[in-house]
Parts: structure tokens; C-alpha cells; sequence
């Protein structure tokens, strides 16, 4: 058994990943703001510390009173598509948060720092994007994180951490934020769903991403802390699946049996394709990243949606920048 720490663990990957290695037998402290994690989620057995990875003291404090072997580092605010609005905040909780946890890693001697980057790092990369390719990010979310990646290859040469990077892309399933209005086309299709409200699609719909049930990846990413295989590594993973976010409207409609139109909404600036190369994590790391279909996972995630019913998607209470911001994220409050 070992002590491990999985920051950002009141979310939706952080929460199943904790959930995952407690079954595996380990020691866990969750570490989560509540800024988009819900307390309720943290799963019983772990312990779970309020605060962000921003504060230092708190950090070092943390650290001082438990020493971790292993750190998954997953606390970020991820809404790719509003970054660009939000750069300042963007950077200071997603690059200097991660690296407020990595000096403590370094200074309490942590053997292994586990990251959770992003396909955003490739930007409009070569299809599909591999780990071999030249990251090219396009916004401050993919920026941010590809600047942790540099920023753990260099600790790893000068303090011998080690580390383990994931670049996953669309990740569904139960404890997905369905409150989020600016990210995750599932949680936010079935919030629509549930206040039968039509399917909003940014331009024709054409767009295409590779989804992933949640459970598919999560035990790849718990294992990955112990495994040899994985050290100083960065690894694609996710589905392999190309599906048209006008495919999967019409696939949860069916899975959901529910009539609500689908609404155009003006194109937005974002990558039109992105799926991912993923023999590495399968080869390397055994993973199985298409166990379940996407109606079958569709369908788990419904489920459990509906017992939380609709709910409110309130504006990111901060943007810095409105030029150019998609008229439906305009916050009616601020007109
Ligand atoms: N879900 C995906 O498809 C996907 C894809 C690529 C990368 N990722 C990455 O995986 C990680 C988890 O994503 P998720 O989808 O579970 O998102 P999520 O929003 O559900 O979880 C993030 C958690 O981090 C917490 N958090 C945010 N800022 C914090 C701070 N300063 N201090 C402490 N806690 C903080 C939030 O409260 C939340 O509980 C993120 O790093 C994200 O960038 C997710």
C-alpha cells in the first residue's frame, strides 16, 4: 500500500481515479478547490483536503504531514474554449498550481509526479496526432499545459522526480459536470436533454472527436504511478473512434429517446478534427481504451445523470476578455 495524492479528486477523472486506486489498496488524500469538483464526489475512504494547489502553504503544509509516494496531479480548470478569455487566470492556475505541487513534490522527495496534459497540446497537428510529433499548441489551456510538460522533463533530468504524462481528449461518464457551460459536449447535451432544450452545435457539426468512457482509461492512469513502463513517458490516450458531434447528438437522442431538436449555433474558432494515436498506451501500458461503445457508455452516463436532474450552468464569474467570446457564454448578468 502506498500513500498517494490525487489533486483535482472532487472531479470527474480525479474522482474515479481515486475511487480506482483506493480499490487497488491504496493510501489516498484528495486535494480540491470545489471551483468545478463537487465534496460529494470524493470517494469515501480518502481523505479529502479542501484548497487549492495555488496556495503554497497549504501545499507545503500537506506535503510536510504526509509523505506521498506517488502524485496524481489532475487540478486544473479545463475549459479549453474559454481560455483564451480567461489567460491570466488560465496560467496562474494551471501552470503556477502545477508547479506549486511540484516543488513539493521535490522538496518531500515524491518518486513519481503522474500529469494529466491534453491532446491540446498538438494543436492542429498531423492526423492522427502522435507523441513523435512537435507540440504546436493554439490557446492558453494547451500552452499551460504542454509548459508543465517542459517544466517536468527538466525536473526529472536535475532532480531525478519521476514522471508519467497523459494527453487524454473527451473523456464521458458518470460525475462528467453536466453545471459546465463551456466544455464537455456530453455533460452539456445532456443537461439539455433533461431541461428539454434543444442540442446546441457550434457551426455544421462536422467536427469530429474520439470519445472515451471514463472506466475505459481510469485504471491505465492509477496503474501507470507503479509501473516501469510508463516513467518518464508521455502517452496519448483515449478512444479511437472518430464521431461527429452531429453523430453523437443524434446518438443520445437515441439513447435517451428524446425528441429535442438539434440548434445551430455560429462556428466557433476551435480544431475541426483531433483523434489520437494511442499504440503507445496500448503496447506500452496495456491499456484498453475502446472496451465500451459509445451508446453503451452514453447509456451509463444517462443514467446516472438522471438522478441528478437538470442543472443550472452558471458563468465563469471572471472573463477578462469579451471580445470575440461566443455570444451564448456572454454572461446576461454583465450586459
Ligand atoms: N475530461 C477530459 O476529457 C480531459 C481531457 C484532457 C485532459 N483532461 C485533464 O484532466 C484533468 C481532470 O479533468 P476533468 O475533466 O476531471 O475536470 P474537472 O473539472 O471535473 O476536474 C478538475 C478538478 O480540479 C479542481 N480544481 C481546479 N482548480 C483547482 C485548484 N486551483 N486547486 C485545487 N483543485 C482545483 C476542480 O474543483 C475539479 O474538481 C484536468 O487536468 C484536465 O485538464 C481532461
Amino acid at each position: 500500500m502506498s500513500k498517494v495524492l490525487v489533486t483535482g479528486g472532487a472531479g470527474f477523472l480525479g474522482a474515479h481515479l481515486a475511487r480506482e486506486l483506493l480499490e487497488r489498496g491504496h493510501e489516498v488524500v484528495v486535494l480540491d478547490d470545489l471551483s468545478g469538483g463537487l465534496a460529494s464526489q470524493v470517494p469515501e475512504g480518502a481523505r479529502f483536503v479542501r484548497g487549492s494547489v495555488v496556495d503554497d502553504a497549504l501545499v507545503e503544509r500537506l506535503f510536510a504531514e504526509t509523505r506521498f509516494e506517488v502524485v496524481y496531479h489532475l487540478a486544473a480548470y479545463a475549459a479549453e474554449g474559454l481560455s483564451p478569455f480567461i489567460r491570466r487566470f488560465n496560467y496562474e492556475n494551471n501552470v503556477v498550481g502545477s508547479m506549486t505541487v511540484l516543488n513539493a513534490c521535490i522538496r518531500h522527495e515524491v518518486r513519481r509526479f503522474v500529469f494529466t496534459s491534453s491532446i491540446a497540446v498538438y494543436g492542429t497537428g498531423e492526423l492522427p496526432l502522435r507523441e513523435s510529433a512537435t507540440p504546436r499548441p493554439e490557446d492558453p489551456y494547451g500552452i499551460a499545459k504542454y509548459a508543465v510538460e517542459l517544466d517536468l522533463a527538466a525536473a526529472t533530468k536535475q532532480f531525478g522526480i519521476e514522471h508519467t504524462i497523459f494527453r487524454p481528449h473527451n473523456v464521458y461518464g458518470e460525475l462528467q459536470s453536466t453545471r459546465d457551460r463551456y466544455r464537455n459536449v456530453v455533460g452539456i447535451f445532456l443537461n439539455q436533454v433533461l431541461k428539454e432544450q434543444p442540442l446546441t452545435v457550434f457551426g455544421d457539426g462536422l467536427q469530429t472527436r474520439a470519445f472515451t468512457y471514463v472506466r475505459d482509461l481510469v485504471p491505465t492512469i492509477a496503474a501507470s504511478g507503479f509501473d516501469e513502463a510508463a516513467r518518464d513517458r508521455v502517452f496519448n490516450i483515449g478512444g479511437d473512434v472518430p464521431t461527429s458531434v452531429l453523430a453523437l447528438a443524434q446518438t443520445l437522442r437515441e439513447v435517451t429517446g428524446s425528441r429535442v431538436p438539434i440548434h445551430h449555433l455560429p462556428a466557433r474558432h476551435e480544431v475541426v478534427h483531433a483523434y489520437a494515436d494511442h499504440t503507445l498506451a496500448k503496447e506500452r501500458l496495456g491499456a484498453r481504451l475502446d472496451a465500451t461503445s459509445l451508446a453503451e457508455g452514453l447509456a451509463r452516463t444517462w443514467a446516472w445523470a438522471r438522478t441528478l436532474g437538470p442543472q443550472e450552468t452558471p458563468p465563469f464569474s471572471a472573463i477578462e476578455i469579451e471580445r470575440g467570446l461566443p455570444p451564448s457564454w456572454l454572461d446576461p448578468r454583465s450586459r
